[in-house]
Parts: C-alpha cells; structure tokens; sequence
C-alpha cells in the first residue's frame, strides 16, 4: 500500500513495506550510516526513525565492494529492497538471450580482466582507463534506486558506484559537446546473441550533457555491496533511474561525447516505440501498451496489486527542471 504525503507530491512507502527489523536493527550500522550524512531532512516524517537504518543484506556471492550510503538527494528510496536472488536471474541482457532467465545462465562467459574504458570525443583529455583505475576514481557510494523497465515491471536496487559526471569532468568536456554516447562490450566470442541480427551490436545508449551530468546518473561498479554480477552489466554499467531501464547501458567499454543526438540501439530498432528520451513517464503509453501501472518484481502472490507508477520514477523533484518547456509526448 502507498500513502500521499502531500508534502512533495510523491507517494512514499508505508513503513511495513521497508526492509524488516532483524535487518535493520544493527546499531553499528546504523551509526555509520548517520555518520555518512544520510539522516536526510523530513524522512522521519513519513516513515518513523527506524526507517533511517534500511540495511541491505550482502549476499557474500562475489567480492565486496567498500561503499558509503549516498547523500545525493533522492540517491536512497526507502521501498523495500529487491531480493538478490530476483535482481539477478530476472534480466535484460540481449547479448546473451532474449529470455528473462537467459543472463543468469550464459553470462558466465563474459571475461570481465582486463577490461578498459575509453573516454573520447569532443574532450580536452581523451582518456582509456583500466577497470581497477577506474573503481578508485572517486568513493563508491551506494544507492538505492527503483528500475522501471519499458516491459512494465521495476525493481529497487541497491547500486555501488559514483556519478558519471565525476568522469565526464575529468576529460574536460569541450563546448561544443551536448550529448555522450555509452557502447558496451561487442564480443561474439563470448556473448552468444552478438552474432544474431535482433538487435544492431554493439549495444549503444545516450544522454544529453545535462542529463549525463546530473548527479544521479550513475556509474556503477557494483550492487547489494559487491562487485556486479556477470548478468547485471559487470564490471561497470550506467544506471540513470529516472529512465526507463534500456536507457542503462550494462558492461560498457567507450564513452563517447558529442554534438549531435546519437543513435540509440532501440530507437535503430523502432523508433516509433523507443525515443532518444525515454523518461519513464505514466501518462505517455507505449504504441503497443499502457506505461501507468508497473510490478514490481517479488510482489508476486495471488492478490499482489501492480503500482502505479510516478512520472520519472519518482525522480520528479530532482529531474523534472531538466525537462521544463518540453513536450515529453513528441519527446517520449
Ligand atoms: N545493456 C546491454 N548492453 N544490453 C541489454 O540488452 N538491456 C537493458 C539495460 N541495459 C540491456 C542493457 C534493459 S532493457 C534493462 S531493463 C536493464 O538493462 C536491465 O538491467 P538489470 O538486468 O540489471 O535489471
């Protein structure tokens, strides 16, 4: 169940939706977590303080990844956390099958060392970095972000990673660069689907500047405290949770700026379905469905209710001025 605040607009959880006590109810955590700066201002309105000490368990599947919470406003949503198990054997990841279950089974194959990333375009510092130079290019924050697929489910993950603008600031971007351009890995030798036509490879995604810069565009390292599984984009994926989730880009290998719109993988493959914007947006429907209501992923019982879901993910208050004086119908 949701209730209204009234206060910002948006519908927050109830407090029996949030992670349960025996997760939370480690004091030591929880200081430093409010140590991290996260007691945010009005949380405790909606929700109660035990709220401020949402845990989230670490699997313990895959090497940890030392994080801190984030205090990038509205980087923590306070719905309760996707089960590892659901986040990572319901996937989308056409590189290695069509099917939900696909990822989890074959991305296996994916070599994740050595791994470079280039960024290129109109910078003044052009630059290729390997992985673990990467990582340690700014502290890795978590964050909890809600997922909203095209397909009309979401999930809330906790991410690991920093803001891409630590990394677009880094090569200097030149005037003249209004958009980046993310390419994934292309590799047919591992990835079984590359050598297939459903979609043109490699995988490639954009953003106008504003919207790569904008603090809560992520790129992430990891997940639920612990470097990316193979099947969630490993080693590092964009995460931009105001979108609709093909916007996020997974195992990326090139960031590209430049002046004109890029081409986008879906919007090659139909455009009249996928635009370049994408923000997830309740009151513009698919050509071929309605986008108001979503399932969340675990919610699955018999009389489990799809929720309605918040123009830009319920990132409103922190993106919505990107978008002022635009028709988000033509700019879907
Ligand atoms: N990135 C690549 N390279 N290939 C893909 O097929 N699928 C996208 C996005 N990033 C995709 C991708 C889609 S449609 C979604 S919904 C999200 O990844 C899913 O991310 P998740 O599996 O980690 O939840």
């Amino acid at each position: 169940m949701l209730i209204r605040t009234g206060r910002d607009g948006f519908e927050h959880p109830v407090a029996s939706e949030i992670t349960p006590r025996e997760v939370y109810e480690d004091r030591r955590q929880l200081l430093k977590w409010m140590a991290g700066g996260a007691a945010g201002v009005g949380l405790a309105a909606w929700a109660g303080r035990e709220a401020f000490a949402q845990q989230v368990q670490r699997p313990g599947k895959l090497a940890p990844i030392a994080d801190v919470r984030s205090t990038v406003p509205g980087a923590v949503t306070m719905e309760k956390v996707t089960s590892y198990q659901d986040a990572t054997s319901y996937n989308n990841f056409y590189e290695f099958g069509t099917d939900k279950s696909d990822p989890a089974q074959n991305a296996h194959t994916l070599q994740t060392r050595p791994w470079t990333v280039e960024v290129s375009g109109l910078v003044k510092k052009p630059a290729k970095f390997a992985i673990d130079d990467l990582i340690k290019l700014a502290p890795q924050e978590e964050r909890i972000y809600r997922l909203r697929c095209v397909e009309g489910w979401s999930m809330v993950i906790p991410w690991v990673g920093f803001s891409l603008s630590k990394l677009i600031e880094k090569a200097e971007p030149l005037g003249n660069a209004h958009f980046v351009q993310f390419l994934s890995l292309a590799d047919a030798k591992t990835m079984p689907m590359v050598s297939s036509r459903i979609l043109d490879w490699p995988y490639f995604e954009g953003l106008r500047m504003d919207e790569a810069m904008h603090p809560l565009t992520l790129l992430a390292f990891g997940m639920y405290g612990e470097v990316l599984p193979k099947q969630n984009g490993a080693p590092v994926r964009i995460v931009v949770p105001w979108k609709y989730g093909f916007k996020s880009a997974k195992s990326i290998v090139q960031i590209r700026l430049t002046e004109g719109m890029p081409p986008t993988a879906w919007n090659k493959a139909a455009a009249n379905e996928y635009g370049f914007y994408s923000n997830v947006n309740p009151n513009v429907d698919h050509p071929r469905w309605s986008q108001a209501t979503e399932r969340r992923i675990g919610e699955d019982g018999l009389f489990a209710k799809r929720r309605k879901t918040l123009m830009f993910n319920g990132y409103e208050a922190q993106v919505g001025q990107l978008y002022a004086g635009m028709d988000l119908r033509k700019n879907y």
